[in-house]
C-alpha cells in the first residue's frame, strides 16, 4: 500500500479544519474477521478530524454535499436525494422509496449494491459505535473502509451513541461520504442496554433530543433517527414529535417495542405506525413485518408512509423490493424466506461478483450465502460440512463461486427428478438446536469483543486523566 505523507488539516478560526480536498468517497463496512480486504492507494487525514482515512480515489471528488446552511429539510431532503444523480427527480421515489436497513454484519457495501439492482432506492450502513469509531484506530481500520461508489447512493451512515460531542466527531468524519447520518434508536439487544444507547435512550427524552440537535446544529448532512414504538400509542406519538422537533429529517419507525426482540414473534403494529405518520411533518419510513411485496404494498397502503426499510426478508431475497415473482409465499415461520428455483443461486452469484469489484470480509459473505441459498444446505450435508471446514479455501471468491455451481447442480437435479423446488431438511432436532447454539455464540463474541474495546477505551481514559493531573500537579 503507497502510504502518502500525513497532512493535517489546518482548523479555521472555528477549530474545523479548512482543506476540504484530501479525502475520498468511503463507505463503512463491518469486518469482523479484522482484516482489511482491500487495498488503498491513500492514506489521509480528513478536513473534520485527525482521523486518518484509506481510499482509493482522488480525494477532491468528495465533500459533504451540502453546507449546515443549505442542507434541505423534510421532503425537500427526500426530494434531493433523488435528484441530482443524472436521473432527475423521481417523483415516484419522493412519494414511496424502499430501503436496506441498517444491518450489523449483513448491510455491506457489496449486498447493499445488490439490493439496489433489485429494487431497493437507498440504503443505511450498518451501525457504527461511535465512541469506538472515534477512540480506536484498530476498530475504523477494520469497520471502516473506503470505497467510491454511486451505486449504493443514497446512502445513510448509522451510529449509536450517547454523548453528544463524541458523535458529532464521529459523524463529522463520515458526512462527506454520505447523504444523511442516522442515528440508532432501536437496537434492543444486551450489549445496548449495557452501552446505555440504542433503544434504552427511550428513557431518556433529554439525551435524545441533545444527539438530534447536535446534529441537525452543526452537521453539513442533514440527521435522520431510527426509532421503536412504546406499548402506549400517545406516548409513540409524542415521542416521534419530540425526534422531530430535535430535528431528525427523516423518521424510521420500526413498529414494536424494546421488549419485542424476537422478530418473528411479534407482528408490527402498523396502527402505531400510521398514528405517528399523521402526527409529524417530516417523512416516515416504515419498518419490520413485511415479508414480501403483498405484504409491503398492504403496509404502505395502510399506513401511509412515505416508504419502507426491510431488514431480515431482504437477506433470504434480495430481490423483494422488485416484486419478484419467484419468492415463494412466506409461512408463518421465521423469515427469511430464500428465493425459489434457481433464481437464488443467480443472486448469490450476482452479489460474489460484486464482492469481486467491492471486497467484503469472508465472514459477511458466508451470511449472504447462507440467507440467500444456505437453505439447501439443509438437505446436502455433505457440500455443508465441505464449506465449514473449508472456510479458508472458500474465502477465495473463485472457489465460492465453483462451490455454489455445485450446489446449484444438485437442486436442479431435484428439480428435474422430483419437481420440488425447495430442499427437504435433514437436520435433526438436536443439529438444528446446535446450530442455533453456535450462532448465539458467534453473536455474543461479537459483542463481547465490542465491550472490550470500550473497556480498553475506558482504561485509556482513566490513564490520560491521571497524566494531566500529574501534569497539572
Ligand atoms: C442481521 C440484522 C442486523 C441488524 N442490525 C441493525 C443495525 O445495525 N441497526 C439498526 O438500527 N437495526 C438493526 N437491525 C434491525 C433492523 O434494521 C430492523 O429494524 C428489524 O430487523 C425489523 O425489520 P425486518 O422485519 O424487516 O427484519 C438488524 C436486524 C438484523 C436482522
Amino acid at each position: 500500500m503507497a502510504h502518502k505523507k500525513r497532512r493535517k488539516a489546518p482548523p479555521d478560526e472555528n477549530g474545523k479544519p479548512t482543506t476540504a480536498d484530501i479525502y475520498a468517497a468511503c463507505v463503512e463496512i463491518r469486518n469482523p474477521n479484522g482484516k482489511q480486504p482491500s487495498k488503498f492507494s491513500h492514506v489521509d487525514i480528513t478536513p473534520y478530524s485527525d482521523i486518518r482515512i484509506e481510499s482509493n480515489v482522488p480525494s477532491s471528488e468528495h465533500k459533504p454535499r451540502w453546507t449546515k446552511e443549505t442542507k434541505p429539510k423534510g421532503f425537500e431532503y427526500l426530494k434531493q436525494l433523488f435528484e441530482d444523480r443524472g436521473e432527475g427527480v423521481r417523483e415516484e421515489k419522493v412519494k414511496r422509496s424502499f430501503w436496506v436497513a441498517p444491518m450489523v454484519d449483513a448491510s455491506d457495501h457489496a449486498f447493499r449494491i445488490l439490493c439496489k439492482r433489485y429494487g431497493a432506492d437507498g440504503s443505511y450502513t450498518p451501525m457504527i459505535h461511535s465512541k469506538i469509531f472515534m477512540e480506536s484506530a484498530t476498530f475504523r481500520k477494520e469497520y471502516f473502509s473506503t470505497h467510491a461508489t454511486e451505486e449504493c447512493r443514497p446512502l445513510l451512515a448509522q451510529f449509536c451513541a450517547n454523548d453528544p460531542t463524541t458523535l458529532l466527531k464521529a459523524a463529522r468524519v463520515i458526512q462527506p461520504f454520505c447523504d444523511g447520518v442516522d442515528i440508532n434508536f432501536g437496537c434492543p439487544q444486551r450489549i445496548a442496554k449495557r452501552g446505555n444507547y440504542g433503544a434504552f435512550l427511550m428513557d431518556d427524552w433529554p439525551l435524545v433530543e441533545k444527539l438530534i440537535k447536535e446534529l441537525d446544529e452543526n452537521l453539513d448532512v442533514p440527521v435522520t433517527a431510527k426509532i421503536r414504538v412504546y406499548d402506549d400509542l400517545e406516548k409513540s406519538v409524542e415521542y416521534a414529535k419530540m425526534v422531530e422537533k430535535a430535528g431528525a429529517q427523516i423518521i424510521a419507525v420500526h413498529g414494536r417495542t424494546r421488549e419485542q426482540k424476537r422478530l418473528a414473534e411479534y407482528k408490527c403494529n402498523w396502527d402505531f405506525i400510521k398514528a405517528i405518520k399523521e402526527a409529524v411533518s417530516v417523512p416516515v419510513l416504515a419498518n419490520g413485518g413485511v415479508r414480501n411485496y403483498q405484504e409491503l404494498q398492504e403496509c404502505l397502503e395502510y399506513t401511509g408512509v412515505d416508504g419502507y426499510l426491510s431488514a431480515e426478508p431482504l437477506l433470504g431475497n434480495p430481490t423483494l423490493f422488485s416484486n419478484p415473482p419467484f419468492a415463494p409465499n412466506p409461512s408463518e415461520g421465521q423469515p427469511p424466506y430464500p428465493l425459489e428455483n434457481d433464481h437464488s443461486f443467480q443472486v448469490f452469484l450476482e452479489y460474489i461478483d460484486i464482492c469481486r469489484k467491492h471486497p467484503t470480509a469472508p465472514k459477511i459473505v458466508f451470511g449472504h450465502l447462507h440467507g440467500i441459498v444456505g437453505h439447501w444446505m439443509h438437505e446436502f450435508h455433505d457440500l455443508r460440512d465441505d464449506l465449514n471446514e473449508n472456510r479458508r479455501k472458500y474465502a477465495d471468491l473463485d472457489a465460492l463461486a465453483e462451490w455454489v455451481e455445485r450446489l446449484r447442480a444438485r437442486a436442479k437435479e431435484i428439480r428435474e427428478k422430483e419437481g420440488r423446488n425447495y430442499p427437504i431438511r435433514k437436520m435433526s432436532q438436536k443439529q438444528v438446536d446446535r446450530q442455533k447454539k453456535r450462532e448465539i455464540a458467534e453473536a455474543i463474541a461479537t459483542q463481547e469483543e465490542e465491550e472490550k474495546m470500550l473497556k480498553d477505551i475506558d482504561e485509556k481514559d482513566k490513564e490520560r486523566e491521571k497524566d494531566l493531573k500529574l501534569a497539572a500537579e
